[in-house]
């Protein structure tokens, strides 16, 4: 028979349920139903004397087969190539790319260990999806170690236009790996767009218009699969009894003010300085919402080893001080700010219990903050979500207040129109922006993109 194979950098613990996430709930479930196989890194990183192994466990079903890095791996394939290399290029940002020979090397050699390693688990008729930037290689080490049954890609994150691409040394390299799928996936059509037109301009590819790509002596899919959340599970964290608690004891303590939140990782795509400083323009244009509006902005660490990472840091908390010793008072802390990562339930109530959801990247694949935003809101009285035209999410959310997170002033009066909104408006935009989060969902992403997957290769 045959199964589900999910490679990524990362492994989800299925034990967690919920709290994981949508991603690994959705992906979870498929394996679950064909007692799959996940496989990717274990986390660890190798101490001395440890043995570079394959870990093979169950959970429901599942089997999990993952593996350590080595301290040279972790710093030349996941910190140097991917997140000192793909990472920022992918998002646009090639001022902050820093390639050294060791970090592609690294990079390749890992995915051609993770190949040799996975290689022998994979059946005939299985089918095997990747997942992300990490893994851009993996098909092609597969396939040349005799892997030939149906594989995707899927990208998780931007793909920039061929002119960004370009300035990553061995961007020919990665693009012809792409060829060994039979499905390559993007989060919009926009990033799709991109890489056809590399194909197209610099290899000579050829597309027929029905989201087929030839080049390189193969014909592939490469098509758009916006990825969406498990909304119905966010809504009814949003809604459970202790939710309900956590949002009255947030409006006790804030005395009916508005609270406009944000929930980042700390990263440098995040636009988290842009969003304090339109937070800041905001008090100063429209000093009626002084001791009124109130900054919640959640912001978990991640990726501190990179240096950009501990710059935007610092950054963001001097900006936030700034803020607070201007405009606060003994009874109002105009921003929040909370360096650590909160449990999904709590983040669910947090959304529902606030006015706007401030969702402001200066580039993001797809970003699932602005669909939990909108799925937890009550409909009779709903928060008004402003997100960034340039997260993926922003294609299909329509509906949100729209901003350019370059634009400061544009941003500040767009959180004005937010907070001074009437009923029946946002009323409107929510139950229209509902609608989209419910019918873009991350069951139907996966659908989608393993029917693709099994079609092609019937
Ligand atoms: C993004 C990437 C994921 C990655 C996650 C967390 O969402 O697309 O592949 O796993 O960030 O980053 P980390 O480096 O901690 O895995």
């Amino acid at each position: 028979m045959s199964r589900l194979i999910v490679v990524s950098n990362r492994v989800a613990d299925l034990e967690k349920g919920a709290q994981s996430g949508g991603l690994a709930v959705a992906l979870g479930d498929a394996l679950k139903k064909e007692h799959g196989l996940w496989f990717g890194w274990d986390g660890n990183i190798l101490g001395n004397g440890g043995r570079l192994a394959t870990n093979l466990r169950e959970q429901e079903g599942v089997t999990f087969a993952t593996t350590p890095l080595t301290r040279e791996e972790y710093d030349n394939y996941y910190l140097g190539f991917s997140n000192n290399v793909l990472w920022p290029a992918f998002h646009y940002r090639i001022d902050l790319t820093n390639f050294e020979t060791s970090f592609v090397q690294g990079y390749r050699k890992v995915n051609q260990r993770l190949a040799q390693a996975l290689a022998p688990l994979v059946e005939k008729e299985d089918r095997v999806w990747v997942h992300d930037y990490h893994l851009i290689p993996l098909a092609a080490e597969l396939r040349a170690r005799g892997v030939e049954g149906p594989i995707g890609f899927f990208l998780h994150i931007p793909f920039p236009p061929p002119e960004i691409l370009q300035t990553i040394p061995e961007h020919d390299w990665l693009i012809r790996s792409l060829f060994s799928c039979d499905v390559v996936g993007f989060q919009t059509q926009g990033d799709r767009r991109n890489f056809v037109r590399y194909v197209v301009e610099r290899a000579g590819g050829k597309e027929d218009g029905e989201g087929r790509l030839t080049a390189f002596g193969k014909t592939i899919i490469v098509q758009s699969y916006p990825i969406g959340i498990d909304a119905q599970v966010f809504r009814d964290m949003a809604t459970s009894e202790q939710s309900d608690e956590l949002i009255q004891r947030l409006h006790r303590r804030s005395f009916e003010r508005s609270l406009v939140i944000g929930v980042d990782r700390l990263d440098y795509t995040k636009g988290l300085p842009e969003r304090l400083k339109a937070f800041r323009r905001l008090l100063e244009l429209y000093p009626e919402n002084r001791r009124q509006a109130t900054l919640l902005q959640i912001a978990p660490p991640t990726r501190e080893e990179v240096e950009a990472y501990s710059e935007i840091r610092e950054e963001l908390e001097g900006l936030t001080g700034a803020i607070n010793g201007a405009f606060g008072n003994f009874d109002w802390t105009p921003v929040r700010y909370i360096h650590r990562a909160i449990p999904r339930d709590t983040l669910a109530a947090l959304f529902r219990g606030s006015q706007v959801g401030l969702v402001t990247p200066l580039r993001d694949g797809m970003n699932l903050v602005a669909k939990e935003y909108v799925a937890a809101q009550d409909e009779e009285d709903p928060g008004v979500l402003v997100l960034s035209e340039f997260a993926g999410a922003a294609e299909d959310l329509v509906e949100a207040l729209l901003v350019n997170p370059y634009d400061i002033d544009d941003m500040a009066a767009a959180l004005q129109r937010a907070l001074t909104m009437s009923l029946e408006e946002r009323q409107s935009r929510h139950a229209a922006l509902k609608k989209r989060v419910w019918a873009r969902d991350v069951n139907q992403w996966r659908e989608r993109f393993l029917g693709d997957l099994v079609a092609d290769a019937a």
